[in-house]
């Protein structure tokens, strides 16, 4: 069944989002109505239900099914130095700035399976701050932060890893931070030693830590304006003055109420500094 534009899919719709709000505390009411569609359109044809109602019985009446609907919300889609280019940037912009902080709270949200962590933590440890650095790596899927924690991924990646890596400006051979193992890699644990995982939703849970860099890259996509403008104020709160927000290429704070107190360090990899309280 394809979802169309017609009242009673929608109404359908907003009563499973609300359902699910309220038996389970996740709150998807805000995401971008796109997203929302796409998403329930998804797991309707994956599960073969009839309707959107038939679908929120399973998804209320069964643990699992909601697991795998929470799955099917959050996409995890994530790479090793994605867009290269972002990390060129902060090493040539940001990077001079954090050699001068005697120590250094960081805070990726929404870090999926944890490839744009080790990234981080590659590249902060080539320039010479892993060590004097904590990194906080939430997201709001825990079956996603269980993998992140593992640091195993499928050897096929490699390639195309070692390639970002590369373009990134990477200052040593890829092959260093991993072992190879039949048909996967696993991350060298000296990379973990100064990561903590946690479980963070940014809907509904409050200022994380008092970072002096908050990164959150192709995750706010996914909210509408409203969301967007309210986890950006989240974000502000949660770092110091002078500290950096990065967001990549896809999003902005232009639009938001924070843009006044941030001036832009990057245009294209959209890297701001907190500039006023
Ligand atoms: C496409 S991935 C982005 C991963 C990584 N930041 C990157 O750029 O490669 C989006 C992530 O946002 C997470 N996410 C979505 N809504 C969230 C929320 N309300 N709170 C925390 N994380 C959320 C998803 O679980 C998913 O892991």
């Amino acid at each position: 069944m394809d979802l169309n534009d017609n009242n009673r899919e929608k109404i359908e719709a907003d009563l499973l989002i609300e359902a699910v709000k309220r038996y389970y505390g996740y709150d998807f009411s805000n995401y971008s109505k796109a997203h929302i569609k796409r998403r329930m359109s998804v797991f309707l044809s994956k599960h073969r239900y009839e309707s959107i109602s038939e679908m929120q019985h399973y998804v209320l009446h069964n643990p699992n099914i909601f697991e795998d609907f929470l799955n099917n919300f959050s996409i995890n889609v994530t790479e090793m130095f994605r867009d290269p280019g972002f990390y060129k940037d902060f090493r040539e912009s940001v990077i001079p700035i954090l050699k001068t902080y005697p120590y250094l709270k960081i805070w990726i949200a929404g870090c999926a399976t944890g490839e744009e962590v080790y990234s981080f933590a590659i590249m902060l440890q080539e320039e010479g701050l892993l060590a004097r650095s904590t990194i906080y790596a939430t997201d709001f899927n825990s079956k996603a932060l269980q993998k992140a924690g593992k640091a195993i991924y499928n050897i096929d990646t490699i390639k195309s890893y070692t390639s970002n890596y590369q373009k990134s400006g990477g200052k040593s051979s890829f092959s260093d931070y991993y072992m190879a193992n039949y048909n996967s890699v696993i991350i060298n644990k000296s990379l973990k030693e100064n990561v903590v995982f946690a479980e963070h939703n940014l809907v509904t849970d409050g200022v994380f830590t008092e970072a002096n860099l908050i990164v959150c890259r192709n995750v706010l996509i996914y909210f509408d304006r409203d969301l967007q403008d309210k986890v950006l104020a989240l974000f502000n709160n949660s770092l110091i003055q002078g500290g950096y927000l990065a967001l990549g290429t896809k999003e902005t704070i232009q639009f938001s109420e924070i843009n006044s107190k941030f001036s832009t360090i990057s245009k294209e990899n959209k890297i701001y500094k907190k500039t006023s309280i």
